[in-house]
């Protein structure tokens, strides 16, 4: 269980030494936050971030503080990592914290009728596929239920709120409806060289693909049904700094963790790939993830309750293979791994067509693969 103290800094939690009477704990928030409020704030933006100890979340978050915004982070630093990035967030300004999940209702209810966000930026989540076959019950509460009781909570007590969700590329399934061509280093989707756009057919696989799928039909629906200002992103494959990555999710920056262990000889044996090493993914540097929500809240008119499909492009994809070429090339190393079978409904490829969100948005991705895995290995240093 997380300490309360995470909730404030020092100073701000002198006031709670003070009481001499008791506080029923759903009244908390609000006395806190009134508390909070007596510091001046240049802002006139309130921006919630669920999931803002995560890896996108606290790049967000930071980019909220260098904005001089009004934030408040709701994260239940289940993940490995979130601790550290939430250390991290705090030096980069001050934000009030809450230590709370998403799946109580009451947790997330309380915090929006409180603060009643300009901005809901909505990343908490069971993240990891192999997570949500092993515990389909604990992704469904996380991702689906967690996601209802945010929209229903803003529809009730916050309805002008606009709310950017971070969906998945899993939505449209195997995608083995295509077919593939196999080069030395990767496949190439024939019907869709240059990337899959919003036209595909959602297809849920596997419970992570059917909670996320089920939470990006939610957000949509309750702009069709409830006028709220919904945006859904569908991304793939997204690194940078924070990336706290394990074997089950984030392979771009567990395979640099990887690399780096072989360079500095802390590796132990030689590590595990799923699959032959030809799937490819397009990558979305983080960076250019900040860019996009903050655009999206720009032109939310033209954007609310559409889904966009959004990542590097197939100019910034690469297969694991091609990863470890480009790895060993910079870091001056041999990898080694073993292989296993392919993952349960692996794509074989997915690279965004992002032709809709580079109208709507007036986006694309700027920052190139080459530069985007140097800086990642730069802020791998500091865990490995
Ligand atoms: N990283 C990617 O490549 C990628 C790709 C597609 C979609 N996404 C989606 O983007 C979102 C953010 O991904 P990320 O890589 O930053 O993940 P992350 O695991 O780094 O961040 C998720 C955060 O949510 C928090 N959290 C989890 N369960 C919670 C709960 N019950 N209550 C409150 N907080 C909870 C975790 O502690 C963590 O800090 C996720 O919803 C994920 O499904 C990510």
């Amino acid at each position: 269980m997380v300490s309360k103290n995470y909730r404030f800094s020092e100073a701000e939690s002198k006031p709670q030494e003070n009481k001499t009477f008791w506080i029923p704990h759903e009244l908390e928030h609000l006395i806190i936050s009134k508390i909070f409020y007596r510091t001046p704030m240049i802002s006139n933006m309130k921006y919630l971030i669920t999931g803002g100890c995560g890896f996108i979340g606290s790049n967000l978050a930071a980019e909220v503080l260098r904005r001089g915004e009004e934030l408040f982070v709701f994260d239940n630093l289940c993940r490995h990592g979130s601790s550290l990035n939430l250390e991290w967030l705090r030096t980069k300004g001050r934000f009030t914290f809450y230590p709370n999940d998403i799946r109580n209702l009451n947790d997330i209810e309380t915090v929006i009728k409180d603060i009643k966000p300009d901005v809901v930026f909505h990343l908490a989540g069971q993240v990891a596929m192999t997570t949500s076959i092993a515990n389909p019950r604990l992704d469904f509460e996380v991702n689906v239920l967690g996601t209802f009781n945010l929209l229903d909570s803003i529809k009730k007590y916050s309805p002008e709120s606009i709310i950017l969700y971070s969906s998945t590329n899993k939505v449209y399934g195997d995608l083995m409806q295509f077919s593939y061509e196999e080069t030395e280093s990767r496949y190439i989707c024939r019907e869709y060289p240059q990337g899959f756009d919003e036209t595909i057919t959602l297809d849920f696989h596997s419970p992570y693909g059917c909670s996320k799928g089920a939470a990006d039909q939610y957000l949509l629906d309750y702009n069709r049904i409830f006028g709220l200002r919904t945006v859904v992103f569908r991304h793939s494959s997204m690194y940078g700094g924070n990336q706290h990555s394990t074997y089950d999710q984030g392979w771009v920056g567990w395979f640099i963790q990887k690399a780096l262990e072989k360079k500095m000889g802390k590796e132990k044996e030689p590590f595990t790939i799923s699959g032959n090493g030809k799937q490819v993914r397009d990558l979305l540097h983080c960076n250019d993830v900040v860019d996009l929500y903050f655009k999206g809240i720009e032109v939310i008119e033209h954007a609310k309750g559409k889904a966009f499909n959004v990542g590097g492009g197939i100019e910034n994809s690469l297969s694991l293979l091609e990863l470890f070429n480009l790895l060993e090339e910079i870091l001056d190393v041999k990898l080694q791994y073993n292989q296993l079978n392919f993952r349960e409904s692996d794509q074989l490829v997915f690279v965004a067509n992002c032709s809709k969100a580079n109208s709507v948005f007036k986006w694309s991705a700027g920052v190139n693969k080459n530069e985007g895995i140097i800086d990642s290995i730069n802020w791998a240093k500091s865990i490995v």
